[in-house]
């Protein structure tokens, strides 16, 4: 099973994709990964994303989409993957319907989590994640063991576009860029909303349901 999580920055998504890719036995695609990723190796991607994400603006679209595009054609995909960051804009959108109806498959599950912003900030502020395991937890609603160490003995980080006035502008860029998504994918049947709030594993309870997974 293909599924897509979108969602406001902080609704959940790295925290559902821990578990929905064990229930699907499939990769865990996160665009957001991938762009770290190359900004700690030094690559000429990462080079070229920083600038965007620190700002918390979006890289451009022919970067993200030909970094995913080369991503699904990987042999762990063929069973399904989950993508969790992409698309973000309706032109990767429409860019992952062409490349997946290459291979003669189309978008099967999108699933939104909604999240009102007021509860984003505070999210966001108190979020940490291990730079060993990519582990993510919060320093209130989900603590880790100690507020800079992971269970698995690595370093906790604040993400730089952690800060508020970065995730105001990533709020912005949501709103304007990436929520429409939400029509583009109802016109197509696939879209299934389910509510952020609550802790963590009721939200997941809610996702299972919806895709009928166990
Ligand atoms: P990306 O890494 O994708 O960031 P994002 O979409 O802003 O989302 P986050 O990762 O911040 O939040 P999340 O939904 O994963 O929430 P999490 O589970 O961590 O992208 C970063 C940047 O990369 C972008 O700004 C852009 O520049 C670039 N980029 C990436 N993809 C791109 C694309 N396709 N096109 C162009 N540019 C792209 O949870 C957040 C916190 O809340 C955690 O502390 C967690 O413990 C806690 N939490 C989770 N669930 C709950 C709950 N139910 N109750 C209370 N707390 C909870
Ligand atoms: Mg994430």
């Amino acid at each position: 099973m293909d599924v897509i999580l979108i969602g406001p920055p902080g609704a959940g998504k790295g925290t559902q994709a821990r578990w929905l890719v064990e229930a699907l036995r499939a990769p865990q695609i996160s665009t957001g990964d991938m762009l770290r990723a190359a900004r700690k190796a030094g690559t000429e991607l990462g080079r070229k994303a920083d600038t965007f994400m620190n700002a918390g603006k979006l890289v451009p679209d022919e970067v993200v989409v030909g970094l995913v595009a080369e991503r699904l054609h990987a042999p762990d995909c063929a069973g399904g993957f989950l993508l969790d960051g992409f698309p973000r804009t309706i032109p990767q959108a429409q860019a992952l319907d062409a490349e997946l109806a290459r291979h003669g498959r189309k978008v099967q599950s999108v699933v939104a989590i909604e999240v009102p912003d007021e509860a984003i900030v505070r999210r966001l502020s108190g979020r940490r994640t291990c730079g060993t395991c990519n582990r993510i937890w919060h320093l209130e609603f989900d603590p880790p063991p100690s507020p800079a160490t992971c269970s698995c003995g690595g370093a906790l980080v604040h993400r730089d576009d952690d800060k508020e006035a970065t995730i105001r502008n990533r709020l912005k860029v949501y709103h304007d860029q990436t929520s429409p998504l939400a029509e583009y994918y109802e016109r197509q049947g696939v879209l299934r909303r389910v509510a952020g709030d609550g802790k963590p594993e009721e939200v997941r309870g809610r996702i299972f349901k919806e895709l009928g997974l166990r």
